[in-house]
């Protein structure tokens, strides 16, 4: 089977058989990342260039790993360290580099846009690593996963998404990505932080009240308060957040259930999440860290297929 796609932009552009096959195929390489040695040559002789214009920890490590258990030649570029300091443009940053041989581009970069853009200019298959606010897919493919793994299944889940919606490129790739697969979707938040109309375009419910949200959900994926990329102020302060929905021990224990926390990374401890629940037994945090790299390594793989044909 082949994806329907040269290029991993969003989760919007994918079918639900891309989903499925990219999900199948990270089940695999999970069972090859339990073996000792946890090689495979799939992607020897590929030259991928990870290129990160805003700062990462996961994403940026997952891809690197992944790269070199598919044994990959990988080459690092940090925005900071380079001369785009010096004013040179984004495609002639990239144009140098692709003259070097590159076959595969892991891009992240703080406008939104700017991996399809590349797309557009360049012969390399780009996977995009995050773009401002529009999309994360290899986040929505790893939470999607991670859900399936501690749940069974993705049709019918009642999934909350709580927090920083209009922010949030986690959000949009878990909304598309839920949606398609069967899921059932809940964003929860103070009205200034959930866009108008996401209920119209993009198919869920809007909620107001945590409780009420938690009380409903299976999954609870909380998500950070995106303080750099909010130029007003959209609520009163960190702690009146907290107030109203961080979300504590003391509530969780409060529901009629055990529901599964999920948070992409990184915490704002004590803000969305405080400690005793970002390191519970529910909380399955680490171990979306840990699928990363599997479903890194498929996205990786079936690129590179869809390449050399
Ligand atoms: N989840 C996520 O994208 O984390 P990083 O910003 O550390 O890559």
């Amino acid at each position: 089977m082949r994806l329907s796609t040269r290029h991993l932009l969003g989760i919007k552009d994918l079918t639900k058989e891309d989903i499925t096959l990219i999900l199948e195929t990270a089940r695999q390489f999970k069972e090859v990342l339990q073996r000792p040695v946890k090689k495979v040559p799939s992607l020897r002789d590929v030259v991928v260039v990870n290129l990160f214009f805003e700062n990462s920890t996961r994403t940026r490590i997952s891809f690197e790993l992944a790269e070199k258990r598919l044994s990959a030649d990988t080459v690092n570029f940090t925005a900071s360290a380079s001369s785009v300091k010096k004013g040179e443009t984004l495609l002639d940053t990239v144009n140098n580099i692709l003259s070097m041989k590159v076959d595969m581009v892991v891009m992240r970069h703080s406008a939104s846009g700017a991996p399809h853009f590349l797309a557009q200019h360049i012969p390399a298959a780009i996977i995009n690593a995050g773009d401002g606010i529009n999309e994360h897919p290899t986040q929505g493919l790893l939470d999607a996963f991670s859900i399936e793994e501690k749940t069974g299944s993705l049709q019918g889940r009642k999934v909350a998404i709580i927090g920083d919606i209009m922010h949030s490129r986690v959000a949009q790739s878990n909304i598309y990505l839920l949606k398609k697969m069967g899921a059932e979707v809940v964003v929860c938040g103070p009205p200034t932080l959930i866009p108008k109309h996401i209920a119209g375009a993009l198919g869920v419910t809007v909620s107001y009240n945590l409780r009420e949200t938690l009380e409903w959900c299976d999954v609870a994926n909380v998500l950070r308060i995106q303080l750099e990329r909010q130029n007003q102020v959209l609520f009163s302060s960190l702690r009146e957040y907290n107030l109203a929905y961080g979300i504590s021990r003391r509530m969780l224990d409060s529901l009629h259930k055990e529901i599964v926390i999920m948070h992409p990374g990184p915490i704002n401890r004590g803000v969305e999440l405080d400690s005793d629940v970002a390191d519970s037994k529910q909380s399955i945090i680490l171990q979306q860290v840990e699928n990363g790299v599997a479903v890194r390594m498929a996205a990786l793989y079936l690129l590179s297929g869809q390449q050399s044909s």
